[in-house]
């Protein structure tokens, strides 16, 4: 599995189609080629009068394919060769036309000759005038494709370029990048599971202004999550992480390690696999004074007492015990002296399958950076440490892991 993330090193043909949205195709090209797809740009002759060649060739460093008889690269015949290697056929914008030629089989230009040939998966964002979107012989045209599994996102409602308001716009170049990641991850090898996901530390509360917490950022377990869901999982992340939340995933805010827990049984009840990266209080203070604590004459000091928190791991164990709960649970230790020994510990007494062992005394590794250096230990007395990688890499070595426990049970 590539550690490079769901587009690294996939081809995706981009056809772009004459219509004024074709500019926004420019964002789109970019964004997978900034996320290492190779990015084959064909274009449409109406789609160079509204945007150049040059525009994409400078995106993505590689010739522009216009022509069903012009060979750039003195090569074999461009349609047989892009629709061959393609693992995504991206058409954006799609217009009425093109959506109507392909509908119909019919394949006089490059991108419908393409579009007929290729096996890769299809994705179409349409953008056109309302009325043109919806006529009776677009909509048929629609309704055909997606009967042979292409797919559609968009149009959107809004501002068109007559300057009316109503359906017809191209979706953002960021759904259309979602989208096309979402079909690619499909063929990941999580593809059907469902994955939760837990991030960041907990928030104990004293008072309404202050809290007992950790270090946690939240980017291990967000690494995870995406990760999970660009190999094709059903993802859910329960966080409370100041993070920007991921697409294509559902994300439950919680504050508290009650919440937390509550979060996990709820989205653990038919989940495949259970990864909790998050760093929970094992502590809350007793009481949460209603009011903000005040200093007071001249004590010197406050005592806070703090009892136990649930140990979430464990409820969910107990759970398991009893025919429900994930089919695989994954913790995380954190530790300072002892690592080997504190985390083989943790994955017999939490009834795991895999622990992560994490030294969180380096400055390169553990809470907030980018980086992290691990060590995994199974239940079969397997351990295996990584070198210091990125957290995503990290996520990937993790999910290897997931996926081949998933497959042998
Ligand atoms: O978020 P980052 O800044 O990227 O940092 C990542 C990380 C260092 C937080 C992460 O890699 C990590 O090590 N997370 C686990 C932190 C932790 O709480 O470890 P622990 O040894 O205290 O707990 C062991 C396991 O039990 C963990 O999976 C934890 O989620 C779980 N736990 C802990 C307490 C509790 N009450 N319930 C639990 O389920």
């Amino acid at each position: 599995m590539s550690h490079q993330g769901i587009f690294g090193g996939k081809r995706i043909v981009l056809g772009v189609t004459g219509g004024i949205a074709a500019y926004k195709a420019a964002t789109v090209c970019s964004r997978l080629v900034q996320a290492g797809a190779l990015v084959d740009v064909v274009m449409t002759e109406a789609a160079q009068k509204f945007i150049s060649q040059l525009t994409f060739q400078a995106l993505t460093h590689r010739p522009i394919y216009t022509d069903m008889f012009h060979i750039p690269g003195g090569e074999n015949i461009p349609h047989i060769v892009l629709a061959d290697s393609a693992d995504l056929l991206l058409i954006a914008p799609a217009t009425a036309n093109t959506i109507g030629k392909v509908a119909n089989g019919l394949a006089d230009n490059l991108l419908s000759a393409i579009a007929l040939a290729t096996p890769a998966p299809k994705l179409m964002a349409p953008a056109m005038e309302t009325d043109m979107w919806r006529h009776p012989a677009t909509q048929r045209n629609v309704a055909t494709l997606k009967g042979w599994g292409i797919e559609f996102i968009g149009p959107a409602a809004g501002r068109l370029a007559s300057g009316a308001m109503g359906e017809g716009r191209l979706v953002e170049p960021d759904e259309i990048v979602a989208a096309a990641q979402m079909i690619l991850a499909r063929q990941g090898d999580l593809a059907g599971r469902t994955v939760v996901v837990t991030a960041g530390g907990t928030r104990e509360a004293i008072d309404p202004v202050r809290f007992v917490s950790n270090h946690s950022s939240g980017k291990m377990g967000y690494a995870v999550a995406e990760a999970a869901r660009d190999r094709g999982a059903q993802v859910t992340l329960i966080t409370l992480a100041n993070l920007p939340a991921p697409f294509g995933m559902a994300v439950v805010r919680v504050d508290s390690a009650q919440e937390m827990l509550d979060a996990v049984l709820t989205a653990t009840d038919q989940a495949t696999a259970l990864i909790m990266a998050a760093a929970v209080a094992d502590f809350r203070p007793l009481t949460v004074a209603e009011q903000k604590i005040k200093k007071r004459g001249d004590t010197e000091g406050l005592v806070l007492e703090l009892v136990r928190n649930p140990d979430i791991l464990a409820e969910v164990a107990a759970r398991k015990a009893t025919g429900t709960g994930p089919e695989i649970t994954v913790g995380f230790a954190a530790e300072t002296h002892d690592l080997l020994a504190n985390a083989q510990e943790k994955l017999k007494r939490k009834r795991l399958d895999l622990i992560v062992a994490n030294d969180v005394t380096a400055t390169d590794a553990g809470f907030a950076v980018d980086t992290n250096r691990v060590t995994l230990l199974g239940t079969d007395g397997s351990i295996e440490e990584t070198p210091l990688m990125t957290k995503r890499e990290v996520a990937e070595t993790i999910l290897d892991r997931v996926a081949r426990f998933l497959m042998d049970s």
